[in-house]
This record gives structure tokens, sequence and C-alpha cells, in this order.
């Protein structure tokens, strides 16, 4: 594993971008897993810029995004997809065909999640998947359990996520309790994972999972098993 410490969010930012950029411009045509919240938003800033500046082309990308909540369409503002095309997509070139998040309004759910999966598979897999961590340890929407799950599946989100993702929304009761993500398979079978994190409040929990005990309880803590893995870690 290899862990960039830096002092702020912009640095952090910009790391992370040009890991992202130098993947895009080594292989044109590869395959990007995204991922949403506050933490990659200056992420895709850079990215647009990049775009702008004529240094990336995002024309023969694919794209999956780790997850979706479950109930909310494509042009919900707060689901994942609005969140997307408002952060990068309507920014840059990406051919929308090859741009994927799961589905929640899919009629059958558990179709939704194998569809995803066999998508995923049928692209070659992840080559880079960028990551965020919940408070709680997650990655994607795989919340602390018993066990890891291995395939995009639906979860019941849990009550710290909950109350962490409110913020997103106009009242708490409106965040959804169900969603479909990545399952920890999935995202590690990504070729390259890049983790990013900022702030005090991730402090102990980033702590945990990169060298505490591998365990369900803390999803995260899987990824010291992954072998390559990148951690842009910033203090503020
Ligand atoms: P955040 O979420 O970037 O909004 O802190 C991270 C996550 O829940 O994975």
């Amino acid at each position: 594993m290899t862990i960039h410490h830096v002092s702020n969010y912009a640095e952090m930012c910009r790391k992370a971008a040009n890991m992202i950029s130098a993947q895009i411009l080594l292989n044109p045509t590869c395959t990007l897993g995204l991922a949403t919240g506050s933490t990659p938003i200056g992420i895709y800033e850079r990215l647009a810029d990049a775009y702008n500046k004529s240094d990336l082309d995002f024309s023969g990308i694919t794209t999956f995004n780790l997850d979706e909540y479950c109930g909310l369409s494509e042009n919900d503002p707060q689901g994942y997809y609005y969140y997307m095309n408002e952060q990068l997509f309507n920014k840059v070139n990406i051919d929308r065909a090859k741009a994927h998040v799961p589905n929640g309004t899919a009629g059958d759910i558990a179709l939704e999640c194998r569809r995803y999966e066999a998508l995923i598979t049928a692209a070659g897999g992840i080559d880079l998947q960028l990551l965020g961590i919940g408070n709680n340890g997650h990655i994607g929407f795989n919340e602390p359990s018993s066990a890891f799950e291995k395939d995009t599946h639906c979860v019941e989100l849990d009550e710290e996520t909950i109350i962490a993702n409110a913020r997103f929304f106009d009242n708490p009761d409106d965040v959804p309790r169900r969603a479909i993500t990545m399952g920890i398979g999935t995202i590690m079978q990504a070729k390259k994972i890049l983790l990013v994190a900022n702030g005090e409040k991730k402090k102990e929990i980033l702590q945990k999972a990169l060298y505490g005990p591998i365990t369900p309880m803390v999803p995260a803590s899987i990824l010291q098993l992954h072998p390559d893995l990148t951690v842009i870690w910033s203090d503020t």
C-alpha cells in the first residue's frame, strides 16, 4: 500500500486527479470505478478542468459508479446519477452509454444487481477504482456486518450512514433506507484502488481500516489485502 499524507483538501484532490488523469492518458479506453459523496467533488472539478484545457479525453472510457439509492431516479437531485451529471458527466465528453450507475428504480432490484455485476465483468473489470470511506468504515454502501458481501447487492443502510447522508436531503426522513452497491468482491477485483479521505472526523476510522484487524465490521479493512492500493489522506 502507498500512503500519501497531505496537508489540505486541495492537495488531496490534485494528487488524486493526477492519478486518474495518468490512468486515462496511459489507457484512453480504460474502465474507471467512481465514487460519490462530498470527498471526491474537488477531484471531479480538477478532471473537468483538465478536459477544458484539452489535456484529457473522456470519450473512450467506461465508468461504473459504486452505488445508488433504491427508489431515486436518474433525475432525482439526491440520486447519484444526478450527482455524477452535475459533478463530472455534464462537464466532459464522456459517452453516456458507457457511464454506468446502478438503476435505483429497477422493478426487480435483485435482477438489477446481477445485471450491473455482469456489465462490469463484460467490460473486463475495473482498471482504477476511486473510493471514499464512510464514518463507519463502509466502502460503497458495504456497511459493517458479519460477513463481506461479494457481488453487487441491495443493502439496508446503517443508521449512522442515514444520519451522515441526511445533510444532502431537505428532510432526514427522505434519506432512502436501501441502496444498491458493488460488493466487496467487485471492489477488490479492481486492478488499482485509490482511497481518498480528509478531515479529523475520518482519521480514526482510516487508521482502523489500514492498520486494524481485517474484519467485515470495518469493511474498508479488506483493502489491506489489495495488491495495488493507494491512499491519499489529508488533515483538512
Ligand atoms: P463522504 O462520504 O465523502 O461524503 O464523506 C464517503 C462515503 O460515505 O463513502
